[in-house]
């Protein structure tokens, strides 16, 4: 989704903005741009489509110590060069880059028109260039202020001005800002990434906060420009996290790096004493946590279903009824919050709107909310007082992969940890960690056969419809392979629990609708496989994923991926890898964009 770079300071600034614009790519987009000072003016350039056709556009050499850049992912007008950020008022003196929705624009709109200014874009985002630059203020930032104190929505933005050429200005309400502080200069992002190679001490801007960055340094105020002191912060991501090493993208090398990932997730968490966890993060004492009586999970896409399958490990292994809802869904129906249930947002990004409004929902009627969150700071994972870090590392693909996996490991912890506090055995506590610590390598063995996935890819990726089918974890699993395939490769798939292929999509079954059946070595084998017979006696093609033990012997697939017998609770783990490489695979044939889907974003900052 929209992202924001900015630098002032001692180098060149367009070298800076062009590779942080390339750093922001991985979070969606449709349109990108840059403005800088140069001679006493502004120079913008910005077009529609990828950001080395921006950076094409630029001249060789562009002097200038100052600038802003964006990559826009369209809400407010269709993706063109003219709505393309950053937008400038009519005399070209104020340059504005803008994460968010404003929502008084038509407002705002109709009152600038009749004040005689020109508009020329569909966004709401120009609106705040005109605003600021008819403010009668000796200072750029009081102008900003005043501005945001007449507009209602969401906004991260960036703002440069010819008459204050060695700052910029940003604010926050509901997008993230963060500032970068280096030596001799500053810095402002909405996402880490465009950072990390230049420094690694930040401050994150909280709601209702101004900055002013030079090259010497910030101030961060309220909207009423009361001084707020902020040290910065360290963050400790790396900047190789965010290069393809030897892969052709991103996808690959993040299900690449799920042992890692696994590991990351569990160090320092298993309690061998105790056959437990160990999550001090959750910060919610032994006893309150005994007081809860049910959990809720919220999230957005993959986060949701991880959520599911999470519900159902919690209330296998704590006996505690839990359940998952889709963020958005949850906050609109005007929820009802109790005091003896515990609320889980699960995030990668910690900054998708849906999930924050949620816990600000849940948090305003006095809930407790807790975070399973990958990028630490973010925005979620400071509101929630407490929770799981992934400890993934930065995931770049669009779509989820080593991310789910990690959130998935977070919930066995929890599962594990709550059963722990409740009735489950230490022996049940013992073998389950015995299988976490082998899983690393269960992965590494599964990613050996990569040539095979591939095989079968090529095989299933000309359909244009499928079918993803299973029971229990089977079901959850099903809507991720689902979700995975539709996203990389636009094959329309849908999820089903396979009990329900009867009571409708059964319909639609046909030698050109195939189906990928999900057949853990579980209780209701006997059952997957009466599934199969009634899609193969439709003659619909069937794709099965299975465990070793539960092979599709003696029925009659297509073809049959069949993962190693590990802990119950871990197989959705196994089962997935073949999923997510037939997504890839699927998505390579069909010639798609891996990394950066259509329309797609990373990091959903609007409602
Ligand atoms: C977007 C991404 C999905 C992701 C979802 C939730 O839709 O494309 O891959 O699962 O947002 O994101 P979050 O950062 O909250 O996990």
């Amino acid at each position: 989704m929209c992202g924001i770079v900015g630098y002032v300071g001692r180098r060149e600034a367009m070298p800076v903005l062009t590779e942080g614009l390339r750093r922001l790519e991985y979070r969606g987009y449709d349109s990108a741009g840059i403005a800088v000072h140069r001679a006493g003016k502004l120079a913008v350039y910005k077009a529609c489509g990828k950001v080395r056709e921006v950076i094409g556009t630029l001249p060789k050499r562009i002097r200038s110590q100052t600038g802003i850049g964006h990559t826009r992912w369209a809400t407010h007008g269709v993706p063109n060069d003219i709505n393309a950020h950053p937008h400038c008022d009519n005399s070209q003196r104020i340059a504005v880059v803008h994460n968010g929705i404003i929502e008084n624009a038509s407002t705002l709109r109709e009152q600038l028109l009749t004040q005689g200014v020109e508009i020329v874009s569909d966004t709401d985002s120009e609106l705040l260039a005109h605003l600021i630059a008819r403010v009668d203020a000796e200072r750029l930032d009081d102008a900003v202020r005043t501005v945001l104190r007449s507009i209602t929505g969401t906004y991260g933005i960036a703002v440069i001005d010819t008459a204050h050429p060695d700052e910029i200005v940003a604010a926050r309400n509901g997008s993230p800002v963060i500032l970068g502080i280096g030596d001799g200069e500053s810095f402002v992002a909405s996402d880490s990434a465009a950072l990390v190679r230049y420094t690694q001490k930040v401050v994150y801007l909280e709601d209702g906060e101004v900055a002013r960055l030079t090259a010497s340094g910030y101030e961060v105020s309220t909207l009423d420009a009361a001084p707020i002191a902020r040290a910065p912060a360290a963050i400790e991501v790396s900047d190789g996290s965010y290069d393809k090493a030897e892969h052709a993208h991103f996808m690959v090398k993040e299900i690449h790096e799920q042992p890692e990932c696994i590991r990351r997730t569990l160090r320092g968490r298993l309690d061998k004493r105790f056959h437990s966890a160990r999550l001090d993060g959750l910060n919610i004492s032994a006893k309150e946590l005994l007081s809860f009586k049910r959990i809720k999970v919220i999230g957005c896409g993959s986060a949701y279903i991880a959520g599911l399958l999470g519900a159902k490990l919690i209330e296998r292994l704590a006996r505690l009824p839990v359940d998952a809802e889709v963020a958005a869904e949850f906050r609109y129906r005007n929820p009802i919050i109790e005091h003896d249930t515990l609320y889980l947002a699960v995030s990668q990004s910690g900054e998708t709107l849906d999930t924050l409004i949620a816990i600000d929902e849940i948090q305003r009627k006095g809930g407790t909310v807790r975070g399973i969150v990958n990028v630490v700071g973010s925005t979620i994972a400071r509101k929630c007082a407490g929770g799981i870090y992934l400890h993934a590392g930065p995931e770049i693909a669009v779509v989820s992969t080593k991310t789910f996996v990690s959130t998935l490991i977070a919930f066995t912890l929890l599962a594990l940890f709550l059963g722990r506090m409740r009735d489950l055995s230490p022996g049940e506590g013992r073998r389950l960690i015995e299988a976490l610590e082998s899983l690393p390598d269960l992965v590494d063995d599964l990613l050996i056969h990569e040539a095979d996935y591939r095989r079968l890819a090529a095989k299933y990726a000309h359909y244009d419809h499928a079918y993803f089918i299973g029971r229990n974890y089977g079901y959850a699993l099903a809507m991720e392979g689902a979700l995975k395939l539709k996203e990389v490769s636009y094959i329309h798939a849908e999820a089903y629990p396979a009990s329900e292929l009867k009571h409708g999509p059964i319909a639609l079954i046909t030698e050109s609708t195939p189906t990928v059946v999900l057949v853990p070595d579980d209780d209701l084998v006997e059952r997957n496989l009466a599934s199969i017979a009634e899609i193969k006696a439709r003659q619909g093609p069937v794709l099965a994923i299975t465990q070793s033990r539960a092979q599709c012997n003696g029925t009659m697939v297509d073809d049959e991926v069949a993962v190693p017998v590990t802990h119950e609770l871990l197989s959705p783990i196994a089962m997935l890898i073949p999923l997510q490489f037939l997504a890839y695979f699927a998505a390579l044939e069909r010639n798609c964009d891996v990394d950066q889907p259509r329309n797609l974003a990373k990091s959903v900052t609007v409602e």
